[in-house]
């Protein structure tokens, strides 16, 4: 009889029960949980019921867009999605009880969220978006989505810019529990990453995504170990604006200061085209030093590039000066030296010897023609006549001077000669090399 009246009891309490939580409501389930009024119990403390237990955190991150690389501060700007879940063991229900209610949306506000944090983040904290909402699963993992626009320190190796590839490491960790408390993992590997960022990523500008590689490791500093998670991203630089904008116009000028070596030597033209060619060179390395950092361990090959043809193009210059020079040199002997001189009194005197014949001769020709009266008359006439022979000598002089160059002349086309020959191989030379110093190193950073 008493064991008849217990089922009965057991039976009404199982309907009272069942009635009571009939309602279809997440009220009821909040009210089971205990969210209904701010439980600071669940925002304060991690959620485990035994303190020694270890929270495993999942750690989820994709990359939607890379906006910036900054070569100078040594940054690269990106766009991530974070997705973090973890266990809370005083929120699990069975759904059964609650019309099958699985997941329950509850403000992020009123969880316990693991400290997890970016250690290369260089960016202020208000780029950080929380998601409003957390998603509580029936056994009691909780999931919370971040977005952040993050400015992150990245060590970039720029040697072969800019056909570089850059490795930058993500590394979360969280900042104050250490490995027993926080274990950090992630929820999907490598490949599932690197295809779904592919797929997310809306904005690359000059980057493309390579590869994403997760490594989790512990991180000992001093007694503590910590979890940490490190997203290793490969991007690769997109080079051909840099090839159209910087290589291609050095290589153009170092051919256009070769070619300036079939333009005639015409009083310094040579030169001013020269010079602006090394200006146009110096314009690039402007824009040149605005983009690369000044590391002076690891000089990019593009800065030894620019400056080899800056140095080549300079000493160009001053070669088209020395020229110059020489050829002047032989203009200004031509009044001063011993040798020309005795020449120009040769000249003079074979003047001499002829002209008086020519003056008498005209003299006798014309007698008709008015004398101007005296011996007055005829020093007048003979000076004219000194003058004029001067000049023609003068003619003479220069027409001889041009048409057959003086020493220093000849030597200095030599110089040109010799020069050009040497620059030539020199140019070529650097450029063979420069290139395969450029393929080997592009080789190797591939093969890893
Ligand atoms: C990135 O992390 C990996 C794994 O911890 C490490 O081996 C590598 O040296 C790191 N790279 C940089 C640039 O810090
Ligand atoms: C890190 O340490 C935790 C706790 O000691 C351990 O459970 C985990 O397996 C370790 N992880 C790695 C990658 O060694």
């Amino acid at each position: 009889m008493s064991a008849l009246r217990v089922l009965v009891f057991l039976s009404l309490t199982a309907v009272c029960t069942s009635s009571q939580t009939s309602d279809c409501s997440y009220l009821s389930l909040l009210k089971h949980l205990s969210l209904t009024t701010t439980n600071e119990v669940l925002q304060i403390v991690r959620p485990v019921k035994n303190w020694t237990t270890s929270t495993l955190v999942q750690v989820d991150m994709l990359l939607y867009g890379i906006l910036k690389v900054d070569e100078k501060s040594q940054t690269v700007t990106s766009h991530v999605w974070l997705y973090m879940s973890w266990r809370n063991e005083f929120l699990t229900w069975n759904s059964l009880e609650f019309c099958g209610i699985k997941t329950l949306t509850v403000p992020t506000s009123m969880l316990w969220i693991p400290d997890v944090s970016l250690q290369e983040d260089a960016s202020d904290s208000g780029s950080i978006y929380k998601g409003p909402f957390a998603q509580v699963h029936q056994s009691g993992w909780v999931g919370a989505t971040f977005r952040q626009r993050l400015t992150s320190t990245c060590q970039l190796t720029l040697k072969l810019f800019p056909f570089d590839q850059q490795k930058c490491n993500f590394t979360f960790g969280s900042m104050t529990a250490d490995a027993k408390t926080i274990t950090l993992r992630a929820f999907n590997n490598d490949s599932t990453l690197t295809t779904i960022s592919e797929q997310f990523m809306i904005t690359q500008g000059e980057w493309e995504l390579r590869n994403m590689q997760v490594i989790m490791h512990n991180y000992t500093i001093g007694v503590s170990t910590q979890s940490k998670l490190v997203y290793m991203v490969t991007l690769v630089r997109r080079p051909m604006l840099y090839v159209i904008n910087l290589i291609v116009p050095l290589f153009y000028l170092l051919v256009l200061d070769l070619a300036s070596f079939f333009v005639s030597e015409s009083r310094g033209e040579k030169l001013n085209f020269k010079v602006t060619i090394l200006l146009s060179i110096s314009v690039l390395l402007l824009i040149l030093k605005d983009m690369l950092p000044s590391t002076e361990d690891r000089l990019p090959l593009i800065a030894s590039y620019c400056v080899a043809i800056f140095a080549l193009v300079g000493i160009s210059v001053l070669e088209a000066m020395l020229v110059i020079f020489l050829t002047d040199l032989d203009s200004y002997c031509g009044k001063r030296a011993p040798r020309c001189d005795s020449v120009l009194l040769e000249i003079q005197e074979a003047g001499y010897d002829k002209e008086p014949a020519g003056a008498e001769e005209t003299d006798q020709v014309t007698p008709e023609k008015p004398v101007p009266d005296g011996p007055a008359g005829r020093d007048l006439l003979k000076q004219i006549l000194g003058e004029m022979k001067a000049a023609r000598q003068e003619i003479i002089r220069q027409r001889k001077d041009r048409s057959e160059p003086g020493r220093y002349a000849r030597v200095a086309e030599v110089v040109d000669h010799v020069f050009f020959v040497l620059y030539f191989i020199t140019t070529v030379v650097f450029l063979t090399y420069m290139y395969m110093e450029w393929i080997h190193n592009y080789v190797i950073q591939y093969a890893d």
